[in-house]
């Protein structure tokens, strides 16, 4: 397996191999891998040639440094991981000089909205931090086909928003959500949850299982306020939020529309630890 820390190894690296960027999947990430992570590496080897993934906690998208600070780091074992999906990826694991050449900060940017709802809203500068860390990667890889989780839908449509405003020629993908048996999404951060705190959050999804099935028949409004009655009474896990949106524009839904489409998000902590879910409503 191919490792670099460098900007400059990986793309002499690529230049030696003929037509790399002719088909080149990537997968960027955070590390702490699990399956989720796993599963889009996956989705890359079947469709491009060569694939290359990314190991790096962006300080720039963290709003909460206890969260940047307590961010689960395990390169050694990530390595193993990959390897077991195949040899052939390629590793770049940068540091933040690397990466930010000194300036560690992060650029602003217009995502027509997007970023100003849900964990746009709650977590100030975050979709900025995504943003310039995404764009830059992007830069040094040049992928021809990039792979993001529908577990960060909100994120996986600012990169499609990225990739058009500025004329990427990069096809952005969006692969399903990996799960635990009990229904938890599968995340870096549930790594901070015990036993008991994992089986406690399996009510996140089964909540999104009954909220959508209640949207059948009830506005967003009244589904809303069920939510949050759920939560109520289950004072281990505070409600961030719970939102209906549009799934284009991510709007919330005020009255319900035939024509479009919505999907249903929350954010919720359990002991400090932040989680986020999301299903499609239709
Ligand atoms: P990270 O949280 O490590 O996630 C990397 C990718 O894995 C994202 O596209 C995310 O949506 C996807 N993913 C996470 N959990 C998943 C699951 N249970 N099932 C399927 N896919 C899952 O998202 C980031 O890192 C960062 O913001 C990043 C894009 C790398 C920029 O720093």
């Amino acid at each position: 397996m191919k490792i670099f820390e460098k900007q400059a190894d990986l793309n002499a690296y690529l230049q030696s191999v003929p037509a790399a960027h002719a088909s080149l999947g990537f997968v960027p990430t955070m590390g702490a891998l699990h399956q989720g992570h796993l599963s889009l590496l996956a989705e890359s080897i079947k469709k491009n040639k060569h694939t290359v993934i990314s190991i790096f906690v962006n300080p720039t998208q963290f709003n909460n440094p206890e969260d940047l600070e307590k961010y689960p780091r395990t390169l050694e074992a990530d390595i193993a991981k990959i390897k077991t999906v195949s040899n052939e990826i390629i590793l770049y694991a940068p540091s933040v000089q690397d990466i930010y050449q000194g300036q560690t900060i992060a650029q602003h940017f217009d995502f027509d909205g997007l970023e100003n709802q849900m964990e746009g809203a709650f977590r100030p500068g975050h979709y900025d931090g995504v943003g310039t860390v995404v764009k830059r990667l992007f830069e040094i890889v040049k992928p021809t086909r990039a792979y993001f989780g529908e577990k960060d839908f909100q994120q996986l449509q600012i990169v499609k928003k990225l990739v058009q405003k500025l004329k990427l020629p990069i096809q952005i993908i969006g692969c399903p959500i990996f799960r635990e048996p009990n229904g938890l999404a599968m995340s870096s951060r549930n790594e901070r949850l015990t036993d008991t705190e994992k089986e406690r959050a399996s009510l996140i999804f089964k909540t999104l299982k009954t909220a959508k099935s209640k949207f059948k028949t009830q506005s967003a409004a009244k589904v809303n306020a069920w939510v949050t009655e759920v939560f109520q009474k289950s004072p281990e896990i505070s409600l961030e939020y719970f939102q209906i949106a549009d799934e284009a524009n991510l709007q919330p839904c005020h009255r319900k529309n035939n024509q479009k489409k919505y999907r249903a998000f929350i954010a919720v902590f359990i002991n400090n630890v932040r989680l986020i879910d999301t299903v499609s409503l239709n």
